[in-house]
């Protein structure tokens, strides 16, 4: 029972994102309401014990080679170094990330490092405190940048930022997030923002759009980037004239997921915190993994149901789509 979590379409899924709490240490105004959402019942999320048995099935039957752990705040959940330890020493060697608020990160980076995690993202959309405190309603900006700081220094590298720019809130700010990242060699990526908010507040013309993002770059003489995306979400450019931490050219991406779609590539396959396969971050269906396992199943029926959840994907986001409707749950408890 080896094969391989295809879909109708052809693409192979071999990107496991896998959200360990939809709890969450910031408010992103983007994100959740000030009040926080109705967070998912203890009884329903999965215990480490299972989490790490459905990161082996997917390693270990259904050929996932990358697994991603996210939340809410995936730093936030208790067990997640011992997570990241059964995920790294499984005997497939799959690559280990976590992308993170970076709250925590300080305390946590050499722990997570010796566990066997390889590298991290961390969100950040402003250099300016009072501006992170409006956008995110907690005065942490410290916490991050120390948090990041100590990735880099632990070796979780690259270290990669994620910057969501909003119209009128932090729009001014691409080539401040640009100069600080080439400055500390971080590579930074810019995101469009997409209708996965908690409030249903996405609108269309509010979201600052790739191409408005490169035209704000437009005094860092950016250059196509000779290395093939792949199935990566970022497109990424160099900037010439500056190198990354490791000596390599310094890039710079923007993630189009709105305006320019790559479903198309898509290798990613998400397991919820409280165990539902999603095959896609749009998904209006899911899959319940924690009732197999719980009912006895085994891995063999395990890997069976998510290979038949894969075959439902769709072959794109539908955002465009006049009968759009956002997926009821919302990106904090989907894991980004
Ligand atoms: P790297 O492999 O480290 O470059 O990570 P990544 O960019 O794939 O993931 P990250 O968790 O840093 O997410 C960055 C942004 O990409 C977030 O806004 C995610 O929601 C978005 N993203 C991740 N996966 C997908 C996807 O499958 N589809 C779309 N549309 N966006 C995605
Ligand atoms: N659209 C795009 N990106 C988002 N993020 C959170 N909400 C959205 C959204 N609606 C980003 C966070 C974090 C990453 C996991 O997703 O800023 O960097
Ligand atoms: Fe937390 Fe991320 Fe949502 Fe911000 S965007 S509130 S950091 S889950």
């Amino acid at each position: 029972d080896r094969g391989a979590l295809v879909d109708r379409f052809g693409r192979v899924a071999t990107d496991l994102r896998v959200s360990l709490t939809d709890k969450c240490n910031l408010r992103c105004t983007y994100c959740m309401p000030e009040e926080g959402l109705d967070w998912m019942p203890r009884a329903q999320q999965l215990t480490d014990d299972e989490v790490k048995r459905l990161v082996r099935v997917a390693v270990s039957h259904l050929g996932v080679t990358e697994v991603r752990f996210t939340g809410g705040e995936p730093l936030v959940r208790r067990g997640l170094v011992d997570i990241v330890a059964a995920t790294a020493g499984l005997p497939q060697r799959p690559r280990v990330s976590l992308t993170t608020n970076g709250i925590g990160l300080q305390r946590m980076a050499v722990p997570l490092r010796e566990a066997g995690l390889h590298r991290v993202n961390v969100s950040l959309d402003t250099l300016n405190p009072q501006r992170f405190q409006d956008l995110t309603r907690r005065d942490r900006h410290a916490d991050v940048l120390s948090g990041m700081r100590a990735a880099a220094d632990a070796g979780l590298t690259p270290v990669k930022i994620n910057a969501v720019l909003m119209r009128g809130v932090n729009d001014d700010e691409a080539p401040a997030l640009l100069r600080f990242a080439l400055d500390h060699g971080y590579e930074l990526r810019f995101i469009e923002q997409m209708p996965l908010d908690a409030q249903h507040g996405w609108d269309r013309h509010a979201m600052v759009t790739a191409e408005e993002i490169l035209t704000s770059l437009a005094a860092f003489d950016l250059r196509p980037d000779p290395v093939s995306r792949g199935t990566a979400p970022a497109e990424t450019w160099l900037v010439p004239g500056h190198r990354g931490a490791d000596g390599s050219p310094a890039r710079v991406g923007v993630i189009g997921s709105v305006t320019r779609p790559f479903c198309g590539d898509c290798d990613r396959t998400r397991l919820t915190a409280d165990g539902q396969v999603r095959n896609c971050l749009f998904a209006t269906e899911e899959s319940d993994l924690r009732g197999l396992i719980r009912r006895g199943c085994s891995d063999s029926a395990v890997a069976d149901a998510w290979r038949v959840a894969t075959l439902g994907k769709r072959a794109g986001h539908g955002i465009d789509d006049p009968a759009f409707l956002q997926p009821a749950r919302p990106m904090s408890a989907i894991g980004g």
